[in-house]
């Protein structure tokens, strides 16, 4: 049914996720990255070995394909700048691409646009951050971020006291943003196709662990007030309307204590706080990535269930051939989703697997999510 090429540049979990939506239309689909033994090599039998980040292998790639997608930031703009050239659709496009992979970038084009961001200013190295403290430029407490690179709060120093400057700061281009007094973070995804049209999840709420500082559940609705859900929602909307992307965006912001609602940063791709939604939305974000590439009518966005999402991470002391302990228990429960990426090596922290629990009843979903956090755990064999 299906005559154009969807070409995906990275092959991990999310493309994973990707291939298994776009296999059920029968999608002709095709994947980049550096081993077949990847995630979305198991499900997808078109799966090219080479490096994403290399000129050449993303443009052989790419001449290849009809469309162009990616399930990663650090690809080579260069090669899809080229094919974009010679006609090919790639979505998002290295425009979008470039600026958001650049975080420094990303900040001035939220300034521009008028979209609330926290303050910042760029620097080049820690060199001049010192000498901006020094001259009262730059103020303590605040956020170091590398313009270029980081991920899962890598390449993210949070400067508070006199020594984390000795110990904290990088020596490499940085935004310095004010740090924010942040009452809650939230995740908007929202998707956009040719035509313009465009359809937004509800809002995702990160709730932290107490005792250490990380994400443990991902809540979908959050518990914000209808009228805070709106405007995270138009925000986002508004957002993927300024970039003038097409496929999915999930914008990361801020809650304020006041109420105002800021955006950290993007994600033009499926993204972690999405997952749920294959469990708990009428059409899942990688379904509405596949409608969105082939410019087709978007899904509905509705939930059909509240939904709680838990990654399964490595835990800390394992590492080697994966076991997952407590599986069947947890397979057992009425409305536990149990997602297992395919990856052969755990090693601490690694991204293993999520689950979706999904309950209309806020207490009992609260309840199921710490059995499965506590019972299932990835170790090694
Ligand atoms: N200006 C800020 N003020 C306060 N906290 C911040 C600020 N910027 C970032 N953080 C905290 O640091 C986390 C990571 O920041 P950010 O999302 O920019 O980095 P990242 O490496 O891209 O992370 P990830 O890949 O997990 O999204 C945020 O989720 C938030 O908890
Ligand atoms: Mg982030």
């Amino acid at each position: 049914m299906f005559k154009k090429t969807i070409g995906i540049l990275g092959g991990g979990q999310l493309g994973k996720m990707t291939a298994l939506a776009a296999q059920n239309w029968d999608v002709p689909l095709r994947f980049l990255d550096k081993s077949k033994d990847f995630p979305a090599g198991k499900v997808c039998p078109y799966f090219e070995e080479g490096d994403f980040t290399k000129y050449e292998d993303v443009y052989e790639f790419g001449k290849n394909c009809d469309i162009i997608t990616i399930e990663i930031e650090s690809v080579n703009t260069a090669a899809l700048h080229q094919l974009v050239q010679e006609g090919k659709t790639v979505h998002p496009s290295p425009v979008v691409l470039d600026i958001i992979k650049d975080k420094g970038l990303q900040k001035e084009f939220y300034i521009e646009n008028q979209l609330p961001t926290s303050s910042f200013l760029l620097v080049k190295n820690k060199q001049e951050i010192l000498e901006k403290v020094e001259e009262g430029t730059i103020q303590l407490p605040f956020v170091q971020k590398a313009r270029m690179g980081g991920y899962d709060g890598k390449g993210v120093s949070v400067i508070k006291v006199e020594s984390d400057l000795e110990h904290k700061l990088m020596d490499t281009p940085s935004v310095i943003e004010d740090l924010v007094n942040i009452e809650k973070e939230l995740g908007v995804i929202v998707v956009r196709n040719e035509k313009g049209e465009t359809a937004v999840y509800p809002t995702v709420e990160m709730i932290f662990s107490e005792e250490a500082n990380l994400v443990e559940y991902l809540l979908s609705p959050a518990r914000i007030t209808d009228q805070q859900e709106k405007e995270a929602q138009a925000l986002a909307v508004q957002t993927i309307e300024a970039y003038g992307a097409c496929g999915l965006l999930a914008v990361e912001m801020f809650l304020t204590p006041a109420g105002e609602i800021l955006i950290n940063e993007v994600a033009p791709r499926p993204h972690n706080s999405g997952h749920h939604s294959i469990d708990a939305c009428m059409t899942s974000q990688y379904a509405q990535l596949i409608r969105s590439l082939y410019n087709m009518p978007l899904g509905s966005t509705k939930m059909t269930s509240p939904a709680i999402m838990l990654n399964l991470l490595g835990e800390p002391e394992y590492k080697g051939l994966v076991h997952y302990q407590g599986f069947e228990e947890c397979t057992a429960i009425e409305g536990v989703k149990v997602h297992i990426y395919g990856k052969e090596l755990t090693k601490p922290f690694r991204k293993m697997g999520h689950v979706t629990v999904i309950d209309s009843d806020p207490d009992q979903l609260l309840e199921k999510a710490r059995f499965v956090k506590k019972t299932l755990k990835v170790v090694s064999e």
